[in-house]
């Protein structure tokens, strides 16, 4: 017995080891899987801020402006509670986050949700499944992200590396637009006349305008740093109706992710950035104390025929003073300089710095783009007129009132959401399932315009069995004015499998298309006269909506919400809704 024991104890010891270790490991991979949840609270709320001089009353998400970061790992439960003291009625859309399964959670007014009215709140609760990087969250409803807006910081899982230099600091940089006037009269004012909106009288980084506007020297974003580091700037292009030029001068950045989708590295003077897209660069500041300042301006990549806000916003990249660390860092009487943008219409650069971005197609972050197509889709996109109502005039093109389509449908927004509709079955009157796949009458699309520009009306979606994988082609059209629209699609991110200008050629373009290593990402730029093709597969079951992200074509009807069905496992089906859902 004795002997026995001797010669079995130092097995049993090794095993109770080896299981102990195990399952360290197991719970270990566990957290790393499961995450931890985040709870945050968002007050809705009126506040007084002052840009340009100008003082105005403004929505806002616990009196901050810019809004509150959210903070989370891939694989985290991110809860926010959103309690409504404003007269206005508000949404919150956690812009790209892909909302498996909880599309309830998504937020476009009428689209998955009713708005939160005055004195009710409602919680998103989602989970951040496979997406590292920059996303953001905004106001979903009319104009009001205009003020509504803030960063989403996903980090890597606890103790997984960036694919790239880690960072010795990580700043969030977030544009957006500034108007002296409340942006909800700017809005409804315009499409009471039919004419363009005004623009904006500044653009924004992190909420300051900067020293090339009006009294805003003091409202300038400075970004203090130390020679020889490495800086990760997430940049977040919240603007609502342009697109923007960025750059640092003396510095180059290397762009390393693009949508919360890690990218094929590479280095670029200057970005260009669309509403809704987002950019991780990285920024080596150089090796010694350079006894400069250095601008940091971004101005707009302009391709419209309409008026647009011709300013620059700029903020400051300032170096500590190694041999004075706790002097002031900015000092006034060193050299300023300045970066050279490209030229406000440069769709050349554009093109050029679209068509570096490549995922990274690795065995560790896979470009998993459909190789086969289940069902294929050709929209138009762009301008149109709709008719100036009787006894009135209108501002829009030739006495009419602008309007925007895709396949020519300018979407008319329902009065309940389409979500609940589709959910309860009570779609009748509210959307039909005929959202045209082709144009219904075809013409030149990037050529002379046809003189009849009326675009017709409809609350029209596409219904896809789940799983569907789908190719779909945006062309641009040139009626009243080719111009570049940045589309956004909620609960997927897409590849770009390839762009052009001209008319899409379905026989000889698909032959040119990149299914190795095609960008990810929720938001594309069909190039001004020009198209665009993605792939995405449809495996996020729920009602998911897609517009341009400039706001003033969302108003007009460019928008358009593709129904993704069940499947058949229990885990591919939409759960009912949150009891906390708003009615309207
Ligand atoms: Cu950032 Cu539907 O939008």
């Amino acid at each position: 017995m004795g002997v026995f024991l001797l010669q079995f104890k130092p097995f049993v010891c090794a095993l109770t080891f080896a299981l102990s270790s195990l399952l360290l490991l197991l719970e270990l991979a566990n957290a790393q899987q499961s995450g931890v949840t985040r709870h945050y609270k968002f007050d809705i709320v009126m506040t007084n801020v002052t840009r340009l001089c100008h003082t105005k009353s403004m929505v806002t998400v616990n009196g901050q402006f810019p809004g509150p970061k959210i903070i989370a790992r891939e694989g985290d439960r991110v809860v926010v509670k959103v309690v409504n003291h404003v007269q206005s009625n508000i949404t919150i859309h956690w812009h790209g986050i892909r909302q498996l399964r909880s599309g309830w959670a998504d937020g476009p007014a009428y689209i998955t949700q009713c708005p939160i009215q005055t004195g009710q709140s409602y919680v998103y609760n989602f989970t951040i499944v496979g997406q590292r990087g920059t996303l953001f969250w905004h106001a979903h409803i009319s104009w009001l992200r205009a003020t509504v807006y803030g960063p989403i910081i996903i980090l890597p899982k606890r103790g997984v590396p960036y694919p790239f230099t880690k960072p010795y600091k990580e700043v969030p940089i977030i544009f957006g637009e500034w108007w002296n006037v409340d942006t909800e009269a700017v809005i409804n004012q315009a499409l009471q006349t039919g004419g363009g909106p005004n623009v904006s009288d500044a653009y924004t980084l992190n909420g300051l305008p900067g020293p090339l506007y009006n009294c805003s020297a003091k409202d300038t974003f400075k970004l203090k740093v130390k020679p020889g580091k490495t800086y990760l700037l997430r940049m977040i292009n919240a603007a609502l109706n342009d697109e923007l030029f960025f750059g640092i001068a003396n510095h180059t950045l290397t762009v390393v992710d693009v949508d919360a989708v890690y990218v094929k590295p590479f280095d670029t003077k200057t970005l260009v950035i669309a509403p809704g897209q987002t950019t991780n660069v990285l920024l080596r500041t150089e090796p010694t104390y350079p006894s400069a300042n250095f601008f940091m301006p971004a101005r707009p990549y302009v391709t419209g025929q309409g008026t647009f806000d011709n300013s620059t916003v700029a903020g400051l990249l300032e170096y500590e003073n190694p041999s004075s660390p706790l002097s002031p860092s900015f000092n006034k009487n060193l050299p300023l300089f300045k970066p050279t943008l490209p030229p406000l219409r440069d769709t050349s650069f554009v093109t050029n710095f679209t068509n570096k971005l490549r995922s990274l197609a690795t065995a560790q972050f896979p470009a998993n783009v459909p190789r086969t197509v289940d069902r294929r889709f050709f929209f138009t996109v762009g301008l149109g007129s709709s008719p100036c109502p009787a006894n009135r005039t209108c501002q829009g093109p030739n006495g009419t009132k602008f309007a925007a389509a895709i396949n020519n449908v300018s979407f008319a927004v329902p009065t309940t959401a389409l979500l609940q509709a589709h959910f309860f079955g009570r779609s009748r009157g509210v959307y039909s399932p005929n959202f045209p796949i082709v144009p219904l009458s075809q013409f030149n699309y990037t050529g002379t315009a046809p003189s009849n520009t009326l675009v017709s009306n409809g609350t029209k979606v596409v219904v896809l069995p789940f799983n569907t994988s789908v190719e779909l082609v945006m062309q641009d059209t040139s009626v009243l004015g080719a111009e570049s629209h940045p589309l956004h699609l909620h609960g997927f991110n897409f590849f770009v499998v390839g762009q052009g200008f001209g008319n899409y050629d379905p026989v000889n373009d698909p032959a040119r298309f990149n299914l190795v290593d095609p960008v990810e990402r929720n938001t594309v730029g069909v190039p001004s006269g020009g198209w665009v093709a993605i792939r995405f597969q449809a495996d996020n079951p729920g009602v998911w909506f897609m517009h341009c992200h400039f706001e003033v074509h969302t108003s007009w009807g460019l928008k358009m919400a593709w129904l993704v069905l069940n499947g058949n496992r229990p885990d591919q089906k939409l759960p009912p809704p949150p009891s906390d859902l708003p009615k309207c």
